[in-house]
């Protein structure tokens, strides 16, 4: 199977990219569709990697889900059968213990696997785990067999704050409120916009879910039924691809549907980067170069600031400002997996020394002071970049390596494509359309 891109970079990037579906909604609305009465409809499911894999995974448990048209997904949960989460699928993506909602539900009891998914730190689920205990769920861990086993002996109850929010954390534990006869409040919540449209999901179709500051509450209900098809929302996350793109390839790309409180924080930083930002009819964002890129620094953390998933992106457009830039990572540890391979287009980046007051405050992970991390990069521009044969580790990483090779003059070639494919749809179609030159090998 072909699983890399042929790129021959060097041009502007020009035209219009129509956004798919958030993968990281995609994935949590079709998990929580198991717990559903009847038929499930969802539109916009972006068809990508993670949500094919998905689906077979429900599949094998006995879930009904199938594609009616391009983008809307059908998913009918009746029929589950199967309580224990497939070692081989469950390991292809991490969300998959998020499954623990929907089994317990179903059965009371339920073994799944330890995730997998993205190489981007040890990204334990420790905290996630403590808060299913704390909502009195059993669960106890082999690691023999790499299984967890969760039971529900009483209706979840009580209260549980997050020592630093988790955003699938958040969304779990929220599911298994559901199930509560009582009330179940989760504190120091996550607060990413996907999780407020998983919110706007469940409570359509039954879900008494409140949202109080840093707080959900999750009122008891009897059943989640849904009464109209649900539409998710765009990809935050494609945009920012595109959009740095565009800047960095002295272009001029128009990105949409997306609503402008969901891309605030970002268009504000694009701005001080100089790069052209108009905000068109109908939801749309024209994003152009126009004149030098300035650097700018950036620090990663949860939402409402800098989003981890774009550090990548942004550091593609850094390669190409005139001066001196720094991206710090706060939420993931190993992050970073690209700066090796953009070095090979001739990109001048490194790591530096982080020095921070408080690590196990600052960061997001769970911060071990006997180890070492990497977790600043300086990146000097403008760089001419030339061709090279590239290796994507992570998803996001995947992104800014193939948006390296476009930037990059000659032919470059860019293994592990389905790794990228993992969450953005039609990249091969969407880049074409925008005048570059790139085919699947
Ligand atoms: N963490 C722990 N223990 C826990 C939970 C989290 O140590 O029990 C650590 C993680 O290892 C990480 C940090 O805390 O270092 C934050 O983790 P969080 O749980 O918030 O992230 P996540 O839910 O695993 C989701 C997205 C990520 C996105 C982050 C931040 C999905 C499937 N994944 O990850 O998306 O970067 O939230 O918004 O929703 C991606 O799409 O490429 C991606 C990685």
């Amino acid at each position: 199977m072909s699983d890399s891109y042929l790129i021959s970079g060097g041009r502007p990037l020009k035209g219009e990219v129509v956004l798919s579906g958030a993968k990281n909604v995609a994935l949590k609305t079709i998990i929580a569709a198991l717990m559903f009465k009847g038929d499930v409809i969802l539109k916009n499911i972006p068809r990508i990697n993670d949500v094919i894999d998905l689906i077979e995974l429900i599949k094998s448990l006995g879930a009904k889900a199938e594609f009616r048209e391009k983008n809307t997904l059908i998913v009918n949960a009746d029929g589950l059968k199967n309580n224990k989460v497939d070692l081989v699928n469950g390991s292809k993506i991490r969300v998959s213990f998020m499954l623990f909602a929907p089994l317990l539900y179903r059965f009371g009891e339920c073994f799944v696997p330890n995730p997998g998914g993205c190489r981007i730190g040890a990204r334990p689920i420790d905290r996630i785990v403590a808060g299913l205990v704390a909502l009195g769920i059993v669960v106890t861990y082999d690691e023999g067999t790499g299984y967890f086993h969760a039971k529900i002996n009483k209706k979840p109850k009580g209260k549980y704050r997050f020592e630093k929010p988790s955003h699938t954390g958040t969304e779990l534990l929220m599911l298994i409120g559901l199930m509560t006869d009582h009330t179940v409040e989760i504190e120091n919540v996550a607060n990413e916009p996907e999780i407020d449209d998983l919110i706007l999901y469940l409570n359509s179709s039954g879900a008494n879910i409140v949202e109080d500051n840093n707080k959900l509450i999750i009122n008891k209900i009897s059943e989640l039924k849904q009464k109209e098809a649900f539409t998710i929302m765009s990809d935050r996350n494609e945009l920012v691809t595109y959009a740095t793109l565009a800047i960095a390839s002295h272009g001029d790309i128009t990105v949409g549907p997306i609503n402008e409180n969901l891309i605030a924080s970002f268009l504000d930083i694009m701005k001080n980067a100089g790069a052209g930002v108009e905000a068109i009819s109908n939801y749309k964002y024209r994003f152009f170069y126009q004149g030098e890129i300035k650097p700018v620094d950036i620090e990663t953390s949860p939402h409402p600031g800098f989003m981890t998933d774009w550090q990548p992106s942004w550091a593609i457009m850094m390669l190409k400002a005139t001066g001196k830039s720094i991206i710090h990572e706060r939420v993931f540890e190993n992050r970073f997996s690209y700066v090796d391979e953009l070095k090979k287009l001739g990109a001048n980046i490194e790591f530096i020394e982080s020095r921070v007051e408080n690590p196990e405050f600052f960061y997001h992970f769970n911060h071990d002071k006997n180890k070492s991390y990497q977790q600043v990069i300086k990146i000097v521009g403008p760089s001419e970049l030339h061709n090279a044969i590239l290796n994507i580790a992570d998803l996001r990483a995947g992104a800014a390596l193939a948006c390296g090779a476009l930037l990059a003059t000659g032919e470059s070639v860019v293994n592990g494509a389905s790794i990228l494919e993992r969450g953005y749809e039609d990249f091969v179609e969407k880049v074409k359309k925008l005048g570059g030159e790139i085919k699947k090998v």
